[in-house]
């Protein structure tokens, strides 16, 4: 029976790396018999010059009928001065609820060609594979209240909630807990206990849910400090579990060790395995429309839909050694480049992988 993908480009530089994801994707659907059906639709700015709303209540039920999404990226200048409840991120937030993605894995990992391009010495980076596990529809993103006001005083003031339940704690603290034992079994859970009472619930969770993994080392940190580390030595981290904002800021911060968050792909997924993929960068505005985007991260994260929610772990594989091929031919865009390797477009990008895949 075929299963249905729902493409949403966005905006910015979204349609231009989702053209060459694309192209990955059909190729691997007809080289792999995967009987996949795409169908496309609009989120973010785009749907608000559409239909006025950053994420309609139809894209949404073609997201929850269809076995998995792939999203480009959403937002730009365009759309910064709308409404906050109306902005085209908040079509991506209302995805991840809509949709219940509580779990974001954002892997970083470190392609040897790609060392010159880490911001990091090659030593510090050499080798690097840790897996972020980002709480994806809690925390402050979405609690409540939140909002400006004007105060007793007349000013005015903004005000947001960080809040999470030990039910939603315990879910993505399974999930890291699940990833941590099918990799190096070590896993740093990142907070701010030291001030915020949230987060001490958060590692008193960590730590009860800790007893049935024995066979995982849990460490704890504070957020500060794991900033720090990250750029100090990252390799001494396996898998590390966060909140929602902190998991989106060490992301960013991870991506540059692997040379450029270009190359960052991410999988948000349900209890149930149906997921939500797309890179972890945004519609990058300032290169928006010139054609020189990474369109890596969105083609790994087409690899990640296939393992996660496709069961093609073969595809997903097959994609993964195209993209390392293409980097041992010294092809680089622009966020890669470094001197001695050859600078290309992101749609001679996207042709490379599809001739790997292919040879
Ligand atoms: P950004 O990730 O879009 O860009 C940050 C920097 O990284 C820019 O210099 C950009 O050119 C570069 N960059 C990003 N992706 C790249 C790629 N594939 N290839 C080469 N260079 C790349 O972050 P920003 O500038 O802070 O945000 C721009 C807009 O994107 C905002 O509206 C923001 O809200 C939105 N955003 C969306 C998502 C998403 O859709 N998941 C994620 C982050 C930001
Ligand atoms: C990301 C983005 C989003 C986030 C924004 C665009 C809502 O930065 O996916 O990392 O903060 O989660
Ligand atoms: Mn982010």
């Amino acid at each position: 029976m075929s299963r249905q993908i729902l493409i949403l480009p966005g905006d910015g530089i979204g349609p231009e790396i989702m053209a060459q994801a694309e192209r990955i994707l059909a190729s691997v659907n007809d080289s792999f018999a995967l009987d996949l059906v795409s169908v496309h639709d609009l989120v973010g700015g785009s749907a608000i010059d559409a239909h006025g709303e950053p994420l309609s209540a139809a894209t949404l039920a073609l997201a929850q009928e269809s076995d998995a999404v792939l999203l480009g990226a959403v937002g730009g200048p365009k759309w910064d001065k709308v409404d906050m409840a109306l902005r085209p991120e908040r079509g991506l937030l209302g995805l991840r609820a809509g949709l219940n993605l509580f779990g974001n894995l954002r892997p970083a990992i470190l392609y040897p060609q790609l060392a010159d391009a880490s911001s990091l010495k090659p030593e510090l980076v050499a080798g690097l594979d840790l897996l972020i596990v980002r709480e994806l529809t809690g925390g402050i993103y979405f609690g409540q209240p939140r909002g400006v006001r004007i105060n007793a005083q007349g000013d005015r003031e903004g005000f947001n909630t960080y809040i999470y339940n030990e039910t939603e704690i315990r879910r993505i603290g399974r999930q890291a807990f699940v990833a941590a034992q099918k990799r190096g079994k070590k896993l740093c859970s990142v907070d701010k206990a030291n001030v915020l009472e949230a987060t001490v619930l958060w590692r008193d969770v960590m730590i009860e849910l800790s007893a049935e993994y024995p066979d995982v080392e849990l460490s704890h940190m504070y957020v500060d400090n794991a900033a720090m580390q990250l750029v100090r030595a990252p390799k001494q981290f396996d898998v590390m579990v966060t909140g929602n904002m902190f998991g989106d800021i060490l992301s960013d911060c991870a991506a540059m060790l692997t040379g450029s968050i270009g190359m960052l792909p991410s999988a948000s997924l349900d209890a149930n395995g149906k997921g939500m993929y797309e890179p972890i960068h945004g519609s990058a505005p300032d290169i928006a429309g010139q054609g020189i985007a990474n369109p890596l991260a969105t083609i790994l994260s087409v690899a990640m839909m296939l393992r996660y929610s496709l069961s093609a772990e073969a595809a997903a594989l097959a994609i993964e050694a195209a993209v390392g091929q293409v980097l041992d031919q010294g092809l680089r865009t622009a966020d890669i480049y470094s001197v001695g390797t050859e600078r290309v477009s992101t749609s001679q990008m996207g042709d490379a992988v599809l001739a790997a895949l292919q040879a």
